[in-house]
């Protein structure tokens, strides 16, 4: 006999939840997209994610496998082949050595390398400064580990770069980790080799894990990638994050990888072995096709992205908004300030009245709020109707 549901009036049983995920404040993000997904018509430079499919040799090959029955579990820390592909890539893209079979983690995404990494390395109390505006995981991950975060924000003064004395004087002797990302969601800044040697630097004056999340590491328009381990005294000290998703093009997937000291990745391991078992073969055998390809479209798409950085920020700056010109990733953050809106009410009005959809600065922390996020990972067409948009809207003001 089936189990009739509860009358929706019936009091419902007072349930406790985790204290420290009660204590989080709900993404402003989210509640601004659902805001998005009610109306119709909208223009989003919104999410940030890549409006390329994967590239079609790339879901053919995953499809392929998939008609040969390749439907498993894998090895917890992902297939052998995939971490091959992965370590050769490392090794070629970004002058790093890994061995794949004990320094390489096949994840859920950076997503799931973030959380496992700050599962694995903290302790109750333990502190890990960030900069912000930032990814709006940071703050929850590292505090629903245990942790204690710690934010240093970045400002549009100093185009957003980090002021690494005062970083310094951030440490206690309870901070255990530095959780860096660049280039930067929400700011598109990255670092210069002389900031990510002084990053290594500290972490290695101060004994502290460097947790580098580089999933934009393909998008750097002005200068190459350095990645934080090829730093000297970094290598050891430091858990490096990237994926698929983004230059890709591959966020469904959901794939990516963690690299690090074999001590580092089997406390990892260890902590995903419980929590997921292994990434998905399907998703796995894609991310062995991209890389063996090394995916030729990346090239292009990278060069699309520029050329549409360069478009938003002109056509934003035109209409007398101040933005700066982000050196990599797909998110340009223009100021608001000066139209005396908040970061909120600014992206109301314009998705209710011009149905562009943009993210409220606010939501990335830090002093996000004056600021708003456009992804420029749309059409030159869908850029240029938002930047019209922005332009009648604030005419009105
Ligand atoms: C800085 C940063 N890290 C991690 C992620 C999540 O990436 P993934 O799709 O690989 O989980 C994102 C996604 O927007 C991001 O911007």
């Amino acid at each position: 006999m089936p189990v009739p549901s509860p009358s929706p009036t019936a009091p419902r049983p007072k349930r406790e939840f985790n204290q420290t995920l009660m204590s989080l404040a709900p993404s402003a993000i989210r509640e601004f997209f659902d805001l998005v997904t009610e109306s119709e018509g909208i223009v989003s430079l919104g999410v940030g994610e890549p409006d390329f499919v994967t590239p079609w040799d790339v879901r053919e090959h995953a499809i392929y496998t998939l008609e040969r029955g390749a439907t498993s579990y894998t090895s917890n820390l992902g297939l052998l082949e995939l971490r091959r592909e992965i370590a050769k890539y490392l090794e070629e893209r970004f002058d790093l050595v890994y061995d794949p079979r004990t320094e390489i983690l096949v994840t859920v995404g950076v997503s799931q390398g973030l959380d496992i990494a700050m599962r694995a390395l903290l302790n109750p109390g333990d502190q890990v400064i960030y900069h912000e505006p930032c990814y709006v995981a940071y703050r929850p991950m590292i505090a629903l580990a245990g942790g204690d975060p710690v934010s240093i924000t970045v400002r549009y003064e100093d185009n957003f770069r980090i002021d690494l004395e005062k970083l310094e004087s951030l440490i206690t002797p309870r901070t255990r980790a530095l959780l860096v990302n660049y280039p930067c969601n929400p700011t598109g800044a990255t670092f210069s080799a002389e900031e990510c040697r002084r990053v290594a630097d500290i972490a290695e004056r101060h004994d502290l894990t460097i947790v580098s999340d580089e999933v934009y590491a393909e998008m750097t328009y002005d200068q190459p990638h350095i990645a934080m381990p090829t730093q000297p005294g970094a290598r050891e000290r430091t858990v490096l994050l990237n994926g698929f998703s983004k230059a890709f093009a591959m966020t469904g997937w959901r794939i990516g990888f963690a690299a690090g000291p074999a001590d580092i990745v089997a406390a990892m391991t260890k902590v995903f072995q419980f929590a997921m078992l292994s990434a998905p073969i399907m998703s796995q055998n894609a991310a062995i096709e991209a890389l063996r390809r090394r995916h030729k479209d990346v090239p292009e798409m990278i060069e699309i992205y520029n050329q549409r950085r360069r478009v938003i920020v002109e056509g934003m700056r035109a209409i007398g908004i101040d933005c700066h010109m982000p050196e990599g990733a797909f998110y340009a953050f223009p100021c608001i300030r000066k139209f005396g809106l908040s970061s909120k009410d600014f992206c109301v009005r314009l998705l209710k009245e011009e149905k562009v959809a943009v993210v409220p600065g606010s939501g990335f922390g830090g002093e996000g709020e004056g600021f708003i996020r456009c992804a420029y990972a749309a059409g030159f067409d869908e850029i240029e109707f938002a930047i019209r948009g922005m332009e009648r809207m604030i005419n009105r003001l």
